[in-house]
């Protein structure tokens, strides 16, 4: 079987990583990849925006199976693209990752379908945003605000405001660092406490497999200070939901979820991924993404133990019922190595050493790579590489990421030494 992976990050790396050890795949391609994925996978210069170029490439070369890494393409309606050519691909369809790519519209999908959420309201205009928080009938005076660009905004649509005037201000700069369609609408919404946790499932449209819960370090310094990210690291620990936490996620937001997108006519194929707040009052969705997270995918498939590919026949066969989705016991946590600059603008080109050493149970997932004229990896990209360890109890896994990090370094190399703890 061919099959083709769509996206060049950490995420596309651990995906065609784990398509290579399924029997049944005998030729694994790329758009675009990266230097790491190079060394598995057979790049293929299209991006991942280029749906028609991409649907092309897989008719031409008879790719048996398309996996979509972001949300980008599935956005643009990749999924329906392909399946408009009977080509096979796993991902959201164009209706269904508006649940990601449009926050006012998962919003009043979750208030339909009665799933637990921040309270909000949806302004038609930064204008509108400003107004609403000005006539006093949105939160509670001196309490925070997020405030949320309704678009794709690859992760700097999101500011938790401190008070009604910091609101305002990410109001106003909010269409500069995101542009202007992502602000077209702007969601206000109640600032919630409590931990986060990722839960993300295999989707059939009917039916779904949980995959192990993980946590995101999103701000790029130790103790969570700084900017957002697109994330600095991420743990898998089954300690991070309790049997009772998940059971009520189930009862109260997957199945919801799952019945909703068939009753309102795009049944949920793929990945769905839930960032949830951990309240006092029970689990709250912070946000839907309709893909695998970067570098959420990097723990969850060094822990996965069933076959990728069944696990994508079962999805397009709507099987998942019938197919035993089992994972490793433990952990895994993955460091991510970022390149300086990151996340305004990071410096590329710097040479990266150590990576020629091996590590037991340590995966080294490239992002942000590219090799130079003499062979050299060197730094491409603001997150460059996810150092990715799995064993039987977290501290454990902790400790062999960071070892493996030890040996790693370029002019720059900035991470924090505190994933997990
Ligand atoms: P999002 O892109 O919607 O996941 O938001 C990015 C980050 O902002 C989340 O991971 C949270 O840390 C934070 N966040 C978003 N919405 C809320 C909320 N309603 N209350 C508190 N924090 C939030
Ligand atoms: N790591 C967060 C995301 O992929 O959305």
């Amino acid at each position: 079987m061919k099959v083709l992976v769509v996206g060049s990050g950490g995420r596309e790396h651990a995906l065609c990583r784990t398509f290579k050890q399924s029997e049944k795949i005998t030729k694994i391609f790329c758009a675009d990849g990266n230097a790491g994925i190079a060394r598995v996978a057979e790049r293929v210069n299209i991006k991942p925006g280029e749906i028609g170029a991409l649907a092309r490439f897989a008719v031409e070369n008879r790719i048996d199976l398309t996996f979509v890494g972001g949300e980008t393409a599935l956005a643009l309606g990749i999924v329906d693209e392909f399946e408009r050519r009977g080509l096979k691909i796993v991902g959201a369809s164009k209706q269904s990752a508006r649940l990601e790519a449009s926050k006012s519209f998962a919003k009043d999908f979750m208030r339909r379908h009665n799933i637990p959420t921040a309270g909000y309201e949806i302004a038609e205009s930064p204008r509108e945003a400003v107004e609403i928080l000005r006539s006093g009938r949105f939160g509670i005076e001196g309490a925070p605000v997020v405030v949320k660009a309704d678009g794709l905004a690859a992760g700097k649509g999101v500011v938790v405001a401190a008070n009604r005037l910091e609101a305002e201000r990410a109001i106003n700069e909010l269409e500069n660092t995101v542009g202007k369609e992502a602000v077209e609408r702007i969601v206000l919404e109640e600032c919630l406490f409590g931990k986060e946790v990722s839960l993300l499932l295999f989707a059939d449209g009917e039916h779904f497999a949980l995959m192990p819960p993980v946590r995101d370090h999103k701000r790029i310094y130790e103790n969570d200070a700084g900017a957002n990210t697109g994330g600095m690291g991420t743990i898998a620990d089954p300690s991070l939901l309790s049997k009772d936490e998940t059971a009520k996620i189930i009862g109260e937001i997957v199945e919801p979820t799952m019945r909703g997108c068939r009753e309102e006519g795009f049944p949920f194929r793929g990945i769905l991924f839930l960032g949830l707040m951990m309240t006092p009052d029970g689990a709250r969705v912070i946000e839907y993404n309709a893909r695998f997270g970067d570098p959420e995918t990097q723990v969850i498939l060094v822990k996965l133990k069933t076959d990728l590919v069944e696990i994508c026949e079962a999805i397009l066969n709507q099987t998942l019922d019938e197919t035993a989705v089992e994972w490793e016991t433990g952990s895994s946590a993955c460091v991510v190595l970022a390149a300086r600059g990151y996340p305004q603008k990071a410096q590329t080109g710097d040479v990266i050493y150590g990576l020629d050493k091996e590590f037991t149970d340590v995966n080294i997932f490239h992002a942000g790579t590219a090799q130079d004229e003499r062979g050299n990896y060197i730094t491409n990209g603001g997150r460059v590489l996810g150092v990715t360890a799995s064993a039987e109890n977290l501290s454990e896994a902790i400790k062999r990421a960071y070892r493996a990090v030890g040996e790693i370094s370029w002019n720059g190399m900035q991470y924090r030494r505190d994933i997990g703890k």
